[in-house]
């Protein structure tokens, strides 16, 4: 994904598999035997789905898009946290691409549609020299072809098929999201976050809303910072600034999260 754009009819490092334990655990093989960066696996079912914070993941076979992407943009272990906001701005993007979907980011890395989770993003990094990342594997699911979703699930995740009471196929749904991530981790390449702060804030759920921040105070989230941390104002008027992984909206807390 560095270096020369990739010309439109060119396959990229792709490995399409059938059923795995985690693509993020076969993508981290690949990774430490010296896979190029933009190398992507993807697969129908997973039976040991990672999610964030030690969740799991679920999914059915077939029914999910399943996906993870190799980066290795060489950059000091802080600003790994952005890479989630860049894979959930690019998952807005496909879906409005490619299903006419509108979905938002609920910060740092969960894509709302409906007011519920579709999509997920978890950034898994290896350490290289000096606090750089030798790598960085950006996992992402989407709930596509769901008619129906376990107890547990069933009140706050949602699907495309949910959303548009149509099946979707979750592997049309590849190239579209690759594409977005691709021209998404460009601009953050390019030029920071900063590029993409305008477009992440017409997408943002966040914003507006009451969350629960580290030390369990409730504040209101005002925006985000040009290095990505949420900026909060809290009851006595202070603004916090919040980095990646430390709030949780005050919905999402209460509910617990998928
Ligand atoms: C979250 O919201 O907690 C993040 C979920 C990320 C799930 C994806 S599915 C593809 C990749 N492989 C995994 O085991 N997890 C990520």
């Amino acid at each position: 994904m560095s270096g020369p754009r990739r010309a439109a009819a060119t396959p990229r490092a792709l490995h399409v598999l059938d059923e795995v334990e985690s693509t993020q655990s076969v993508l981290a093989g690949l990774a430490a035997g010296g896979a190029p960066e933009g190398t992507v696996v993807t697969a129908r079912h997973q039976t040991g789905g990672r999610g964030r914070r030690g969740r799991g993941w679920w999914d059915r076979p077939g029914e999910s898009l399943l996906l993870s992407l190799l980066l290795r943009p060489g950059i000091h272990a802080s600003h790994a946290a952005q890479l989630s906001l860049v894979g959930a701005l690019a998952v807005t993007d496909a879906l409005g691409t490619a299903a006419q979907v509108d979905a938002r980011i609920r910060w740092p890395n969960d894509v709302l549609a409906g007011g519920r989770k579709i999509g997920g993003i978890l950034p898994e990094g290896a350490a290289g020299c000096d606090g750089r990342l030798g790598h960085v594997i950006l996992g992402i699911g989407i709930n596509v072809d769901q008619a129906a979703f376990p107890d547990e699930l069933a009140e706050r995740a949602t699907s495309l098929r949910l959303l548009t009471g149509r099946s979707h196929d979750p592997a049309r749904l590849l190239e579209p999201v690759l594409d977005a991530l691709e021209r998404r981790y460009e601009e953050w390449r390019g030029h920071g976050f900063l590029r993409l702060r305008t477009a992440w804030r017409e997408r943002a759920f966040t914003l507006g809303r009451p969350v629960v921040m580290p030390d369990g105070t409730i504040g209101v989230a005002v925006d985000i910072a040009e290095d990505g941390a949420l900026l909060v104002r809290a009851a006595d008027g202070r603004l916090e600034r919040v980095v990646s992984g430390e709030v949780e909206t005050v919905a999402g807390a209460l509910a617990g999260r998928g």
